[in-house]
């Protein structure tokens, strides 16, 4: 699995070769533009957007156009979609397609409420049927590649994994990632990759593994165990968006680096303006609240200053609290 030269052989998504194996997971409310191309820039192989619902009369909100803007500085690039009606999904990924996106992933990974009510996300993995209607249909309607996203299945007494991944290979998915964990196990407890590893073997298709993963040392042994194409890295890339190209440069081989107090400042300003930027000021303020909190907590501010900066209500003092963190007051991890 592993290459002569240490690194993981190159992972082909349709016709985009990626950069390394090591992927940014999607995540709703994180993976917006400004976290993404973050992330991008500081070495992750592909970057997948927060997922939009595939709902025609939900395209226009606010939510959904913002969640759907591209940065052409990010190649391939890579969108989500959610819903359970082929025809709906198939024409959200149509109009993805026709808006620039580079590859389509349908998350069927999501234990999230507000899309297992609408029997979207993993609630779908218990109805194979609608599965394949949805892959076919969606496959069908788009050139670019389409990828799937899942869990190992509903609940541990039927971890369906191994179906699922034949058919999305059948009905024409590019790549699929697996994450480590049930529908009903929700966050709690650990992935576990034994499942991904039967999937591994069963298809022929790029697996990318997902779940607990946060260190290249763990990204290593996940990837021996399971013989994955590669790794997505979802919650411990908050406040820490350098983490999938780290993870890359680990595998391939570098001695693992840590950002030192200087470097990580530099990338949560350039952070803190994307978001400004990207939002406007008054909304990009709150924002900026969210991940800078991850960011602060990284450096070991304690809780008392990280709500002195939650209290500041305009860029340019956002800016500043950052400017004059102290590497010898305020103690890098
Ligand atoms: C805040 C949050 C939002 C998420 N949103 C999505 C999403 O939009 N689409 C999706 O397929 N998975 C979503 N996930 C799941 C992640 O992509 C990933 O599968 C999960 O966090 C496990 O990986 P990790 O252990 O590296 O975090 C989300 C997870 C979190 C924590």
């Amino acid at each position: 699995m592993f290459t002569a030269m240490g690194g993981l052989p190159v992972v082909a998504i349709g016709p985009y070769k990626l950069a390394n194996s090591v992927l940014l997971a999607p995540m709703a409310g994180i993976t917006d533009l400004p976290f993404r191309h973050l992330a991008w820039r500081l070495g992750a192989g592909l970057v997948y957007g927060e997922m939009t619902v595939a709902r025609p009369d939900l395209w226009h909100t606010r939510k959904s156009i913002e969640r759907r803007t591209l940065d052409r500085r990010i190649q391939p690039a890579a969108v989500q979609i959610a819903g359970a009606e082929p025809k709906w999904l198939a024409d959200a990924a149509q109009r993805h397609a026709d808006d620039g996106a580079q590859i389509i992933d349908i998350n069927m990974g999501c234990p999230a409420k507000k899309v297992c009510d609408k029997a979207a996300g993993s609630a779908l993995l218990r109805d194979e049927g609608l599965v394949r209607s949805i892959l076919e249909a969606v496959v069908k309607a788009v050139d670019v590649p389409v990828t799937l996203k899942i869990r190992t299945g509903w609940c541990p007494n039927t971890k369906n994994a191994v179906t699922i991944a034949r058919i999305a290979e059948a009905s024409g998915v590019s790549a699929l990632t697996v994450h480590g964990r049930t529908r009903a196990c929700r966050f709690k407890g650990c992935a576990e990759y034994q499942t991904v590893s039967e999937v591994v073997t069963s298809v022929a298709i790029p697996v990318i593994v997902n779940g607990d993963i946060g260190d290249v040392d763990k990204a290593k042994s996940v990837v021996e165990r399971t013989g994955a194409a590669g790794v997505m890295i979802g919650r411990s890339a908050l406040g820490a968006p350098w983490l999938p190209g780290q993870i890359a440069r680990g595998l391939a081989g570098a001695v693992p680096r840590e950002l030192d107090f200087a470097e990580r400042i530099l990338i949560m300003r350039e952070h803190l303006d994307a978001m400004h930027r990207f939002y406007g000021v008054e909304r990009g303020v709150k924002i900026a609240r969210k991940h800078m909190q991850w960011y602060l907590q990284g450096l070991q501010l304690d809780a008392q200053r990280i709500r002195l900066f939650n209290r500041l209500d305009n860029p340019e003092l956002q800016q500043r609290f950052l400017g004059e963190l102290n590497p010898t007051l305020d103690k890098a991890a």
